[in-house]
């Protein structure tokens, strides 16, 4: 099959040292690239589809970049909950952004457009703290924008929350806002073939106002089969994963794939 492909690694949670109970993450991203590349190794991209660090400090995001450089492809990097946009971007600074500031940008991939998009709610003074995502109305703009230039080329749009629920109670609560609004957007361009999000560490695909969307594991801890309970800080012990996505014409195909823990 001629398609081209892309890697995907969703919520490594970087940390300098390993939390209590977890495993190292350094260790297993580190497997988990070594694992995609022996299968697939002329895939053109990596795309990390946010909560890159646990805590959003700078030395987290330093010990990450250690490993990205030894990539060989390019890498698209998206924030999530847990992240810190100033530190990421003091440590990545040549991640590209929007002219906001946002960590979101466009990369053409073959026949298709690939759109990443930054999740990561913005404080502001008085606001309780939070692990939900925002598509505020300056990276709405900028998301319109870029489905008004894509024109006909079928988009995969990539953000760390999932737009919708995922019936899990505990997760849906911390979901993006702004979903609806985000979907209103894409139904009137029309031109979306795809959404890939993170934030829930569990393997789950489907669609939602019949744009089919797919969200990966984790290469860290997962989320156990609960739905119900309020409690969005679950995990359990499963395989660490990542996905690979096909991309050929208006075709996407998604897969997953465990791979053994160090
Ligand atoms: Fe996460
Ligand atoms: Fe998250």
């Amino acid at each position: 099959m001629d398609a081209r492909y892309f890697i995907v690694f969703t919520d490594i949670h970087m940390t300098v040292e390993p939390r209590a109970g977890c495993p190292d993450p350094e260790a297993r991203l580190r497997a988990g690239l070594d694992h995609a590349f022996s299968v697939k190794p002329d895939a053109e991209l990596l795309l990390l589809c946010g909560d890159l660090t646990h805590h959003g400090d700078e030395a987290s995001y330093r010990r990450l970049k250690s490993v990205l450089d030894d990539v060989p492809i390019p890498v698209v990097s998206m924030l999530g909950n847990h992240d810190d946009r100033a530190a990421f971007r003091r440590v990545f600074p040549d991640a590209p952004a929007d002219e906001d500031g946002f960590v979101q940008n466009v990369t053409d991939f073959g026949d298709a457009r690939l759109i990443a998009l930054d999740t990561l709610i913005v404080r502001k003074p008085g606001d309780d703290f939070t692990h939900a995502g925002e598509l505020c109305a300056r990276r709405l703009d900028w998301l319109d924008r870029q489905l008004s230039a894509a024109g006909d080329v079928p988009c995969i749009i990539a953000m760390h929350h999932p737009p919708h629920d995922t019936g899990f109670q505990g997760m849906d609560i911390i979901k993006l806002r702004d979903g609806e609004v985000f979907h209103d957007l894409i139904a009137r361009h029309g031109n979306v073939s795809h959404v890939i999000a993170g934030h829930i560490h569990r393997t789950i695909s489907g669609t939602y106002r019949r744009t089919p969307f797919s969200i990966f594991k984790s290469p860290m801890v997962q989320m156990p089969l609960v739905f119900d309970g309020t409690d969005s800080s679950l995990e359990c012990d499963e395989p660490p994963a990542f996905g690979l996505v096909f991309v050929k014409g208006d075709t996407v195909l998604v897969h997953t794939e465990d791979f053994a823990a160090p």
